[in-house]
């Protein structure tokens, strides 16, 4: 009995920090998104508003309401901004950081 006490002991002190490093994983990609939307977007949209344009926030209600329904359709308006919004070329943005930037919008303002 008490070895299966003990094994059960080891066990959850694989699982908690399996889990734990897991989650880590997931705070880091994150992180990614959240620190470059800090740096190329926050000025003109903090925390997911729009200080130019008030009616054009990162809001759900707001963007399904202009067409933008994906995180692709968020990239390719990075590519082409409406007008107010600075343009960010690949030569900014790399695909890689504009497609982490639009899952953090999605994530993050609901
Ligand atoms: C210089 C200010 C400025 C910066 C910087 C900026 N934006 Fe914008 N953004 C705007 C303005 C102004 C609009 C409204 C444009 C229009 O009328 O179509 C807008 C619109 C948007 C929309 C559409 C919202 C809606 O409800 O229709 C999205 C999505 C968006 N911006 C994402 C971003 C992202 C992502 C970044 C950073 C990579 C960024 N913006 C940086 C000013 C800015």
């Amino acid at each position: 009995m008490k070895r299966i006490g003990l094994l059960l002991f080891v066990f959850s002190f694989i699982c908690f920090f399996g889990v734990a490093g897991a989650s880590a994983k997931e705070d880091s990609k994150e992180s990614l998104g959240e620190q470059l939307f800090m740096k190329h977007c926050s000025k003109c949209h903090p925390n997911g508003g729009n200080v130019i344009t008030v009616t054009k926030t990162l809001n759900p209600k707001d963007r399904e309401a202009n067409e933008i329904k994906t995180e692709e359709d968020v990239i390719k308006l990075m590519r082409n901004p409406g007008p107010g919004m600075v343009k960010f070329g690949k030569d900014v943005i790399s695909e890689k950081d504009a497609k982490a930037i639009a899952a953090y919008i999605f994530k993050t303002f609901k």
